[in-house]
């Protein structure tokens, strides 16, 4: 089965990270039905400098018309706010990637690297944010003056439910028993009509639990019972910063990967972090939030979840073995970019071939 993958390197860490993504996906390639082409798609900080925009139009249309989108991370210190990340907004709005989903799993095989104490940990850690990813403040409607400034929160109703909806349907296919909704509701408007929206579309699934926590509590909530929340569903911002302090939970914001998602068509998948100007270019960056991508992207798109828990236990055999520097262990070795990328290609190669 041939698949067109679109490739977005991007900046800092970006092409060194999905250099290994690449790695994977031709593995694939190699062990299962499936054919990956890969098509570049320039974007990012560095494309901006050259050509003046960050998503020349060109990239937009080989993304459009691929499968899915593998993509690294994008932004360069000093370059003027904001000119580099446009970039993503664009891909996610011209997409209408309405679901962001960002699994947040600590694996046995790392809980060397949590920071939370045992009784913090309690039965372990699998929470999945389902982030809202075209609206609210990052709709872009905004304007920055010299002495003022100012972004709209704008939701909508059928942005609202549609993504809510997605958390109700994901939680019963994963076989979660709870949905929580964190909002800020005891003051902001959107959030007022989230919760509302949010409680309407709970009544069509009873069989699952549900509560609502606000977001200033539930970054505590999220560190000190961080076992008992399995689909989590949020706001476009409050999504953001949440799942970058649960990346922190299950060793390091590396760890972490995501989905843009508009299920059905072409999707974008990425590490949650970004460029990493402070350890780009020194081939110690932690691959494994791509290659979860990878993961999430055989899952999501390609329907093969069987693939996609081979790739999973393939991460888990490695981390036994050898880590990066972000995730080090004294006494496992510690390992490149590329290493760690071969080590986990490996692992796969073995459990493919069963
Ligand atoms: P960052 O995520 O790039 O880095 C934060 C910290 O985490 C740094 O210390 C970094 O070294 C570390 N880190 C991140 N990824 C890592 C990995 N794979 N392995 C090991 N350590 C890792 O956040 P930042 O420094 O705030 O942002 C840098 C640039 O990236 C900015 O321009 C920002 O706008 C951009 N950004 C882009 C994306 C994206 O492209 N999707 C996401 C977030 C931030
Ligand atoms: C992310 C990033 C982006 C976001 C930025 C770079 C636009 O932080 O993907 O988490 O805020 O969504
Ligand atoms: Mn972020």
């Amino acid at each position: 089965m041939k698949k067109i993958i679109a490739i977005t390197k991007g900046d800092g860490i970006g092409p060194e990270v999905v250099e290994e993504g690449i790695k994977i996906l031709k593995i694939i390639s190699d062990y299962t039905e499936f054919e990956f082409e890969f098509q570049e798609a320039l974007a990012g900080g560095a494309v901006w400098k050259k050509y003046g925009e960050s998503l020349p139009e060109k990239s937009f249309e080989t993304i459009k018309t691929s499968d899915a989108l593998l993509f690294g991370a994008i932004g360069i210190p000093g370059l003027p706010q904001g000119v580099a990340e446009i970039a993503i907004l664009k891909i996610r709005q011209g997409l209408d990637l309405y679901v962001n989903l960002r699994p947040i799993k600590l694996y046995d095989a790392l809980k060397d690297r949590c920071p939370l104490k045992d009784e913090y940990i309690g039965e372990g850690i699998d929470i999945t944010f389902v982030r809202e990813n075209t609206e609210g403040l990052y709709k872009n409607i905004g304007e920055l003056k010299e002495d003022e400034a100012h972004n709209i929160m704008l939701y909508t109703r059928k942005g609202c439910e549609r993504i809510i909806k997605y958390a109700f349907e994901f939680a019963k296919r994963m076989g979660h028993k709870k949905v929580t909704s964190v909002d800020k509701a005891n003051i902001l408007k959107p959030s007022m009509l989230w919760r509302k929206i949010f409680h309407e579309i709970a009544s069509d699934y009873s069989d699952l639990q549900t509560e609502d926590i606000y977001i200033d509590a539930f970054c505590q909530w999220l560190i000190r019972t961080p076992y008992s929340y399995q689909t989590v569903v949020t706001g476009n911002m409050f999504g953001d910063i949440a799942s970058d302090e649960g990346a922190f939970l299950i060793g390091s914001l590396g760890m972490a990967s995501s989905g843009n998602i508009h299920p059905g068509k072409v999707s974008m998948y990425e590490p949650i972090h970004g460029s990493a100007p402070d350890i780009a270019g020194k081939g110690i960056a932690n691959p494994i939030g791509t290659i979860l991508s990878v993961k999430l992207m055989m899952q999501e798109s390609f329907g093969q979840v069987e693939v996609g828990n081979k790739i999973e236990g393939s991460i888990e055999d490695a981390l036994k073995e050898g880590r990066t520097k972000d995730i080090e262990n004294p006494i496992l070795k510690t390992l490149s970019t590329q290493e760690m990328g071969n080590l986990i290609s490996k692992k796969l190669k073995s459990r493919l071939k069963k």
